[in-house]
């Protein structure tokens, strides 16, 4: 390498030519990282190029370019795709995984209906894509974005890329004025055999599966990347529309094809679960040879009226569900069982395999749940793979469902070799030497060290920036890791996550100046965290990591109690697991004795809460959007429904009242508005009387609400 000359040396003829040299340099590395995954100078030496840029500017202030890199402050290209808010947000679906299963939706969307078994419902099936979901929006005809899923609600603006595919039109006819199509990004194996070849060919990394390649081909930087990959689509879906597209599932998707869109030609209407069964069977022996990747088969209601009535459960509807195909199998050997402790404490025995492939991707570990599954018992205590073990140095079976950790079916005895001994479950925590103790009706060994415990701090870290939590760009676990290791700016708590730009401030070794980070990064990184002060509170009650407290379930509290502070105050009321607050809080449905203890108890230990505590006093914490319940005569009001109704479910009924702003309670007390009783409503049509609470009939409660409900 040519030395550098310092600039107070440099004559003007050699700035002119440095200046033109760093223009070309810059560029050059501003193009590659915006677009690889490697780019080809370190951050370090990007700034340090970006000074001496200045530094010679700054000399020579004439011979600044027209095009200096100095202008161009992360301006020339953005870093990462724009986020776009879904206008309907995108969900996900609930498995069945056997007939029993599919019988049981069946049974399921009857019963909220209310539609008697031998009364005529018709379902769609189609296969189950496994590609990327993405969503596409078109006004008067013209696509206007095309959207990644995200978290459901926040996706990524891919609109360049996705018009570079051929089977999304991108100007249509007789369309709604306003209409969001969704589907399927996905590559067929031929087209992701060839480039993969292709890859080796560069020198490139391979992809592992067909889906992971449409992943990566969709969210390039660069829309020429993507056009050179030969991305498909499959529309099912609709997110939108300012009318609707039809009165069924089946003629929706007939008029979406219409439209120009690849709809699955395996798509069929069916009549009950039977059909449905008979249609997967037909679907799973077709699947070797489509030419493409499939994970399952949908089944959807087919009346949109009756979808609409049925409606979604937090993050699925209740009117489709995913039969999943079975795992692939594959056969391996155990190297080593380490014991990995999780965020809420519990020890976790995972199984180090030989590497193996099982479905197209290569697996190194596997989970064991926990003791008893190692030692071959249920829960209940009941055998299970007939009572065997599993360990160090046995033959295993591997599979793999869908993208979750694989798991380990059973053991072949016969290759066990002679010297094996049994695995010996810790008793102490392997991260923090605590005691590990197993509960009485636990299934897992926990840690008992609390917030002492690194591995339980770390992990609830993860959780904490994770998707669908706090999701911040460039904060992921490896930095995260990095960061809980850190003697100058550690983040031991998620509030010194938002307190680190101060502290960086104030420090006298830089993250900037860190190896991997420099001036660009940090200043992203700090970008990203002031971006995530302000947060939905579903998401930050989800990022808290409690025990038993999912993402479904924090939508489901933060719907009901719409903000911190209720949240936080009712949290606080329930502290002896007895009143209204307790009471309450159980009563939401979804919300069980176990959860409603975890989710108390937290707020209850003092450190637990000190931490949470620190970190509110950092948010912005956004309280849930109120549905639009003006002009809902029953807004505010509490309702109570008994007896059989007869005109729809229980669970209809309560779900329509708690879509008007009413509030379901189960018993009559003071506070009740009104009681809608049924034939056979015995003592609580009684208890109403008695309260002078307003008794009405199921028809006069349908004409309260009107045409709303
Ligand atoms: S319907 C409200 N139909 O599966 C739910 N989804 O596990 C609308 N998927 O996020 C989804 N093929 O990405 C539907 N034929 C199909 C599908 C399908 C694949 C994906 C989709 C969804 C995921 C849910």
């Amino acid at each position: 390498m040519v030395p550098e000359i310092a600039v107070s040396k440099l004559s003007k003829d050699q700035a002119k030519a440095e200046l033109a040299r760093l223009a070309k340099v810059l560029a050059s590395a501003n193009q590659r990282y915006h677009t690889d995954d490697a780019p080809e100078i370190s951050d370090a030496q990007y700034d340090r190029l970006k000074q001496r840029n200045a530094d010679i500017e700054a000399a020579f202030p004439d011979l600044k370019r027209a095009d200096s890199p100095s202008d161009q402050v992360g301006a020339a290209v953005s870093e990462t795709f724009s986020k776009i808010t879904h206008a309907v947000r995108m969900l996900s679906l609930g498995n069945a995984f056997d007939d029993e299963d599919v019988v049981d939706f069946d049974t399921r969307v009857r019963k909220f209906l209310g539609t008697a078994m031998g009364t005529k419902l018709l379902y769609t099936a189609e296969p189950k894509i496994d590609g990327l979901s993405l969503s596409l929006r078109f006004e008067k005809g013209h696509l206007i974005h095309a959207v990644t899923r995200g978290d459901g609600e926040v996706g990524e603006n891919v609109t360049n890329n996705a018009r570079t595919i051929a089977d999304i039109p991108q100007t249509i006819t007789g369309a709604p004025d306003v209409m969001e199509i969704r589907g399927e990004v996905y590559m067929s194996h031929a087209d992701f055999d060839a480039l993969n070849d292709a890859q080796v060919k560069k020198g490139a990394k391979e992809f592992a599966n067909p889906r992971n390649a449409a992943a990566g081909s969709l969210r390039q930087l660069d829309a020429k990347i993507t056009a050179a990959r030969p991305l498909r689509f499959f529309a099912y879906a609709w997110g939108e529309l300012s009318e609707p597209l039809a009165g069924t599932q089946t003629a929706a998707i007939a008029r979406i094809a219409a439209m120009g869109f690849s709809t699955n030609p395996l798509t069929k209407t069916c009549d009950g679960p039977k059909a449905l069964i008979a249609q997967y069977a037909r679907i799973e022996e077709q699947r070797a040879t489509l030419g493409y990747d499939i994970d399952g088969v949908v089944y959807k209601v087919d009346d949109l009226s009756l979808q609409a009535r049925l409606g979604f459960r937090s993050t699925t509807p209740r009117w489709a569900i995913a039969h999943k195909f079975p795992a692939e199998i594959a056969h391996t050997r155990i190297e080593a069982i380490e014991i990995q402790v999780g965020r809420t404490g519990a020890l976790s025995p995972v199984a180090r395999l030989l590497p193996v492939t099982v479905g197209g991707v290569v697996v190194s570990n596997a989970t064991l749940h926990n003791e008893d599954y190692i030692k071959g018992v249920d829960s209940k205590g009941n055998a299970i793979r007939e009572g065997r073990d599993i360990r160090v140095g046995d033959w295993v079976e591997v599979y793999r469902a869908g993208d979750v950790i694989p798991k380990i079916r059973d053991v072949d005895l016969s290759k066990r070799p002679d010297d094996s001994v049994p695995y010996d479950f810790p008793t102490i925590c392997p991260e923090c030497g605590s005691p590990a103790i197993r509960e009485e009706g636990d299934s897992v060994a926990r840690c008992t060290g609390g917030i002492i415990c690194p591995a339980q701090a770390v992990e609830k870290l993860k959780h904490f920036v994770a998707r669908g939590a706090f999701d911040i760009e460039g904060l992921g676990a490896k930095q995260i890791e990095m960061f809980f290791e850190d003697a100058e700016l550690p983040v031991k708590e998620p509030a010194d996550i938002f307190t680190l730009e101060n502290r960086d401030a104030q420090n006298f070794t830089k993250l900037k100046n860190r190896d991997g980070w420099g001036a660009r990064s940090a200043t992203n990184l700090f970008a990203a965290i002031n971006e995530k002060r302000k947060i939905p509170l579903n998401k930050l009650i989800f990022a808290l990591g409690m025990r038993h407290v999912g993402d479904s379930t924090g939508t489901l509290l933060a719907n009901n109690y719409g903000s911190w502070a209720a949240f936080e105050a009712a949290m606080d009321a329930a502290f002896d697991h007895k009143g209204e607050a307790w009471e309450q809080l159980n009563a939401i449905d979804g919300v069980g004795r176990v959860m409603a203890t975890a989710l108390v108890d937290t707020f209850h230990k003092g450190e637990a809460r000190d931490a949470i505590d620190r970190l509110v006093a950092e948010l912005d914490v956004q309280d849930m959007a109120k549905r639009d319940t003006s002009g809902s005569p029953v807004a505010g009001k509490v309702v109570v429904f008994t007896g059989t109704l007869e005109l729809m479910s229980r669970a209809e009924a309560k779900v329509r009242a708690e879509d008007l702003g009413a509030k379901v309670s189960g018993s009559v007390s003071k506070k009740t508005d009104y009681v809608v009783a049924g034939p056979g409503a015995g003592s609580k049509a009684k208890k109403a009387k008695e309260l002078g609470v307003t008794l009405l009939s199921e028809a006069q409660w349908l004409d309260l609400i009107g045409k709303n409900g």
